[in-house]
């Protein structure tokens, strides 16, 4: 199988866990502690069902949606993923590449492998930084200044993770950032020759080892080999005083992500945000969260129209898509699947899981006799009582 005879998004996951070492593999597809969270995520938009309306003439129909001022074809954006590029040489750019063929946003992650100037340099289109908050607050204002002068579009500030996530995987499977050999991966490693020549090795002979090259010096000297995951920039200060500094720094759209509760949605408002994305870090961090598509709806009460919502977290399907939008969502974000795509493929196979979306979109529009995504609401919802 190959990304070109994939036919849904667990097709591409299959041929991402043949072709990544398991430690990789593992880092980029499992939740934390018992995975609750991971798979409530999925369960719980599972069982929404939509409301089909018939004879209604659906030959024309319409995704592409407006967010932040700006066009897109479709009402999804691919999300931030810390280590996007060891899934492919320079993972990165061939992820936003593919959003900019495909006409949606893309996010860098601030623990990415690629240098920001060098994505937007080389792929173009509409680009959204993530930030995580270092505790050195004045680190990170200053590369929020620099992505300003990179010239992203919008800034999201993840705010889920005060502590790091436990991930017992991570320290079973012995992967680090930096990469390096160890004895607990090394076997792992040498059983995925192509991934070794075709990622390692192209990062070896263009700029040595993998790492967070977005790290201010500072920091990328102060790093030795952490498991992953586990040298995300926490912070257990953070505080809504640090959403109003981003305010006054940064001038275009801010997002706030990782909210989970109304008040901290009528909050993100209140300190000046654009917008905020539901979510629960598809389960990365706390286990015992909500789904997100569950709280969505006290979400859309507290805040709808007064600033844009955005939800990620288990859309596996373009019905998926759909009833978030019904439910009140602005547009939805992607983690793992548009990285079980890079994984096939590079840019190639990312833009395979974004046409996959995009084509089970305009069916299920189709079949539910919707002419615009534009037009979806609560009427959509099949409700029992
Ligand atoms: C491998 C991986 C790395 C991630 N790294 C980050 C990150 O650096 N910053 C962040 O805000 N979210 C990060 N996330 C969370 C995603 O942005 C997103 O919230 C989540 O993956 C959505 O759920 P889904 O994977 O079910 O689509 C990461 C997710 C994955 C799978």
């Amino acid at each position: 199988m190959n990304y070109k005879t994939s036919y849904s998004i667990e097709d591409f996951r299959e041929i991402a866990k043949k072709r990544l070492p398991k430690g990789l593999f593992e880092f980029i597809d499992r939740g934390n502690d018992d995975e609750v969270a991971m798979v409530e995520n999925i369960k719980a938009l599972q069982s929404i069902k939509l409301v089909s309306r018939v004879l209604n003439n659906a030959t024309l129909r319409n995704q592409s949606i407006e967010l932040f001022g700006k066009k897109q074809q479709m009402p999804i954006a691919i999300g931030p993923t810390g280590s996007a590029g060891l899934t492919w040489f320079e993972g990165e750019i061939e992820l936003a590449k593919a959003a900019a063929a495909k006409g949606i946003p893309f996010t860098l992650a601030t623990s990415s492998m690629t240098p920001m100037e060098r994505v937007v340099k080389k792929a173009g289109g509409s680009l959204w930084f993530q930030l995580y908050m270092w505790p050195q607050r004045e680190l990170s204002h200053q590369l929020v200044r620099r992505a300003e002068r990179a010239g992203f579009d919008a800034l999201i500030f993840t705010v889920d993770t005060p502590v790091a996530p436990g991930r017992e995987y991570n320290l079973r499977n012995g992967f680090t950032i930096p990469f390096k050999f160890t004895s607990r991966n090394i076997v792992d490693v040498a059983l995925h020759p192509h991934w070794l020549f075709n990622v390692i090795g192209k990062y070896l002979i263009d700029s040595g080892l993998p790492r967070y090259a977005n790290f201010p010096d500072e920091l990328q000297s102060r790093i030795t080999a952490l498991p992953m995951g586990r040298s995300m920039a926490t912070n257990e200060s953070l505080h809504w005083e640090d959403v109003q500094q981003l305010r006054d720094l940064w001038p275009r759209k801010l997002i706030i992500k990782g909210i989970q509760h109304p008040e901290d949605a009528k909050l993100a408002l209140k300190y000046g945000a654009d917008a905020i994305i539901v979510s629960n870090h598809g389960g990365r961090v706390l286990d015992s969260a909500p789904a997100t598509i569950d709280i969505l709806p006290e979400i859309v009460h507290a805040v709808k129209g007064k600033m844009n919502i955005l939800i990620d977290g288990g859309f596996r399907r373009g019905s998926d898509v759909i009833k978030a939008l019904a439910l009140g969502a602005d547009a939805i974000l992607l983690g793992r699947p548009t990285l079980y795509g890079t994984a096939s493929g590079g840019q190639a196979g990312a833009e395979a899981v974004i046409e996959l979306y995009r084509r089970e979109i305009d069916r299920v529009l189709g079949l539910i006799g919707c002419h615009d995504v534009a037009d979806l609401g609560l009427d959509h919802i099949f409700s029992k009582n």
